[in-house]
């Protein structure tokens, strides 16, 4: 693994640094592969960079999105990761309708919805159970208790690392999200953290040791690329 720091001045410049190194990516899986897979996170932190992508002409047939995690409501719902990146960005560009991989969420049990993409997500890479196909980038978020994608302290979907896709849990409310073995079988996990509430968090993240289960950040450490992309207001303190 190699891991990359960068502190940015402001959240515009963490943004803009997010989109170019996202852009490098596309351009050498395209290149290397005829196609870009890419994992979005959600939370507010993204939805500059999304815009900013919507912005691009790009090769949108070769390029297909899926969702690192979801919250277990209907895609119309104001709390729909899948709803704020078409807004911000899928629904601004020519992306064919296949290229978007979205969670499921109309199962009533949560379970039935993430043995669901993980069955999608291995016809997609045409990979067989038990093995864990590589993206070529999964974009995280960190909340400020240091889950991240839905992986959340002392839950039961930290100790899922047979399968790529479980049910997560935010205080009751389920959610569907990549286990943490998926998120490392990566070429490129690319976190963007921004503000001074992170603070705490990072300090554990970056610490030598801090127990993984309650700063689940801890656990990414993938195989490919490892990048941090920081503000100064959330990363200025670290060394
Ligand atoms: C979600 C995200 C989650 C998010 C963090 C940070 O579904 O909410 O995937 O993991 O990335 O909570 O959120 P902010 O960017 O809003 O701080």
């Amino acid at each position: 693994m190699s891991k990359k720091v960068e502190v940015l001045p402001d959240q515009g410049a963490l943004i803009t640094r997010a989109l170019e190194l996202i852009l490098s990516k596309m351009e050498t899986a395209i290149q290397e592969r005829g196609q870009f897979t890419i994992a979005l996170s959600g939370g507010s932190t993204p939805k500059p960079l999304y815009e900013a992508i919507s912005t691009q002409k790009l090769p949108w047939d070769k390029i297909h999105v899926f969702w690192g995690d979801e919250r277990y409501v209907p895609p119309d719902h104001p709390d729909s990761n899948q709803l704020m990146a078409r807004r911000a960005w899928l629904d601004r560009v020519d992306i064919p309708t296949g290229n978007i991989h979205a969670i499921p969420t109309n199962q009533n049990d949560p379970a039935a919805g993430a043995a669901e993409y993980e069955r999608h997500l291995q016809e997609f890479f045409h990979s067989s159970p038990g093995e864990l196909p590589s993206l070529d980038v999964i974009l995280l978020g960190m909340g400020d208790d240091a889950h991240t994608a839905s992986l959340f302290p002392h839950t039961e979907a930290l100790k899922v690392t047979d399968k790529l896709i479980t049910v997560g849990n935010k205080d009751g409310n389920p959610r569907i999200t990549f286990t943490y073995p998926f998120i490392n079988s990566a070429r490129c996990v690319i976190f963007i953290v921004a503000g001074a509430n992170k603070k705490p968090a990072l300090a554990q993240i970056f610490a030598p040791v801090a127990d993984e289960f309650t700063y689940p950040s801890r656990l990414i450490q993938p195989q490919g690329e490892l990048w941090w992309l920081l503000d100064a207001a959330a990363g200025s303190d670290l060394k």
